[in-house]
């Protein structure tokens, strides 16, 4: 069976036109490919490549429906390593794709075949608006069962710490800290920041990501600092930043304060209660 492309379909929204090259790059955000992958144009695909797109049971019908959004959000082309599609990662709803459109590289984000539900509409819309708060890796449009997002090359924070150096820890605390509060203020709870294992990634500066808007929603009381607090202070974390930051005991009653206002004087007491302003 060949794969023909799929002629122009409305069945995706492209946030970032691929055809404006002059736009924002999110290539410094772009991995190279190790050696022994190669790129595969998207019809030229073998049908065993297709279906790889479900996962993990390989449905052939629903990888059909994947490749109707991967047409109309103009991916290009797929890595390709040892007969199998590249996996930048694995999640328990999701997998993540690395492809290319003609802006460059980009993470191509599929419902598994598994997940409770297979459309990404909630997931893009929050993960738009944590993009305009000035959070995640940039969201490229989305389709019925995936989103095209730049890709994040970084490092969990828990892995990255032992390696680090005092000051670039404390730079990296506190721009994690700063998106939570940029999410705060948006009224966007992640809803998975106490466990942040693998949802704040430390890119090179050290810059912080924050990825996953999947159990994100919109609230009126979000808790994104607070989460993220609570996961330094998690027996994973905090022996990790007492070596480098010295003892870290969080004033609970400043805390408070700031969940109640938000405001830039309560997060500042925070901050300056664990020694980061
Ligand atoms: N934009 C991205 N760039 C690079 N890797 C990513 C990106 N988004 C997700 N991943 C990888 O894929 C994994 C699963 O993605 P995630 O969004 O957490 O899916 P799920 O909602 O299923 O948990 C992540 O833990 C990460 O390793
Ligand atoms: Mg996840």
């Amino acid at each position: 069976m060949s794969w023909a492309p799929h002629p122009a379909s409305n069945t995706a929204t492209l946030l970032i036109p691929h055809n404006v090259t002059d736009g924002p790059k999110f290539c410094h955000e772009c991995r190279t490919a190790g050696k022994g992958v190669h790129w595969v144009r998207v019809e030229e695909l073998s049908e065993g490549l297709v279906v790889q797109l479900s996962y993990p049971r390989r449905i052939s019908e629903y990888a059909a429906e994947v490749l109707r959004d991967v047409y109309a959000l103009g991916v290009g082309e797929f890595a390709v390593e040892r007969g199998q599609l590249v996996l930048l990662g694995k999640g328990f709803r999701n997998v993540v794709f690395l492809v290319e459109t003609e802006r460059g590289q980009a993470a191509l984000k599929v419902r598994r075949d598994d997940a409770p539900s297979t459309s990404v509409g909630r997931e893009a819309t929050v993960h738009a608006a944590a993009n305009r708060a000035g959070v995640g890796p940039l969201l490229l449009g989305s389709g019925e069962h995936s989103l095209l997002m730049g890709v994040v090359v970084g490092t969990p924070l828990h892995r990255w710490l032992p390696e680090a150096s005092r000051d670039d820890v404390r730079a990296a605390v506190r721009k994690a800290l700063m998106q939570c509060r940029a999410l705060d203020l948006a009224g966007i709870d992640h809803g998975e920041l106490a466990r942040a294992h693998k949802h704040v990634l430390v890119t090179e500066g050290p810059e912080v990501k924050i990825i996953d808007f999947g159990a994100a929603r919109f609230t009126p009381r979000p808790g994104n600092v607070a989460s993220f607090l609570r996961y330094l202070l998690s027996r994973e974390v905090k022996p990790l930043l007492v070596e480098k930051l010295g003892n870290l005991e969080i004033d609970l009653h400043l805390l408070r304060e700031y969940k109640r206002t938000l405001s830039e004087e309560a997060f500042r007491a925070v901050l300056r209660s664990i020694g980061l302003a």
